[in-house]
């Protein structure tokens, strides 16, 4: 089954038709909400929000594990997770849409593994390519079947936030290659594999990433959302010909 995670701006899918929420325990600890199960377009699908389904939880204190673990237990085998960010790239621009190739993580602090030891070997997945190219060429597919414009890779920086960053980190994060910024992507790409579950992002530029504002104003969270509305449809009507290919 494929699973929908919703990052902000899509607490909930629009065009999932619902048949039930399931609350899931997991040994660690609780999702961020009850899984939605539903169908769009006849095909059965299974809905996270990953910051809570009233968008309280911040990225630092999402239960990354728990969320894996609870799709993984519904024998969920592909995730489309889709992560707002800020445009690092100059063709990244607010509104635009991407599925990136590669990632790097600042994050820290989390807990980002399920392989802690105890009786269990040592375990090191593999993670040269971080998303499953097979669901990236499904989401790209899926996008020109929607007619929607959707870039193909780039670099996805995962920092710690809540806050925003500097604009010499961003320079930074600029540096090291990274063509876009958000605070999700890990360790939740890295868990993903953990449990042998495909995984690929779409990415929804929500705002020019700090210092890259075209007059070099503050980022303004109105216009964030707003910007959010009008992407989160397109990311629906992509996700209508993900589930449907
Ligand atoms: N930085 C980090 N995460 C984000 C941003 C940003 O500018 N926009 C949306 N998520």
């Amino acid at each position: 089954m494929l699973a929908i995670i919703g990052g902000t701006g899509m607490t909930q899918l629009a065009n999932l038709e619902i048949t039930h929420r399931q609350v899931i325990r997991t040994p660690y600890g609780e999702p961020s909400g009850p899984l939605t199960f539903g169908r769009i377009k006849h095909h059965n699908v299974v809905f996270l929000a990953r910051h809570g389904y009233g968008h309280t939880i911040p990225p630092h204190e999402i239960n990354y594990r728990a969320n894996i673990w609870a799709l993984s237990s519904q024998k969920v085998k592909r995730i489309v997770a889709v992560a707002s960010v800020g445009g690092i790239a100059a063709a990244l621009k607010p509104g635009a849409l991407a599925v990136p190739d590669q990632l790097i993580d600042y994050t820290y602090g989390r807990k980002f593994t399920f392989f802690e030891g105890g009786e269990k070997p040592v375990t090191h997945i593999d993670f040269t390519e971080p998303y499953s190219d097979k669901l990236r060429q499904r989401i790209l597919k899926a996008a020109h079947a929607a007619q929607v414009a959707v870039s193909d890779g780039g670099i996805y920086a995962a920092t710690q936030g809540p806050r925003l960053e500097t604009a010499a980190e961003i320079n930074r994060l600029e540096r090291d290659g990274a063509t876009m910024v958000g605070m999700t992507g890990m360790p939740e790409a890295a868990l993903a594999r953990e449990l042998g579950i495909e995984y690929a992002a779409l990415a929804v530029v929500a705002n020019h990433a700090a210092g890259r504002e075209p007059q070099g104003s503050a980022i303004d969270m109105a216009a964030i959302h707003a910007v959010l509305t009008g992407a989160m449809e397109q990311v629906r009507n992509v996700l209508e010909y993900v589930v449907d290919h």
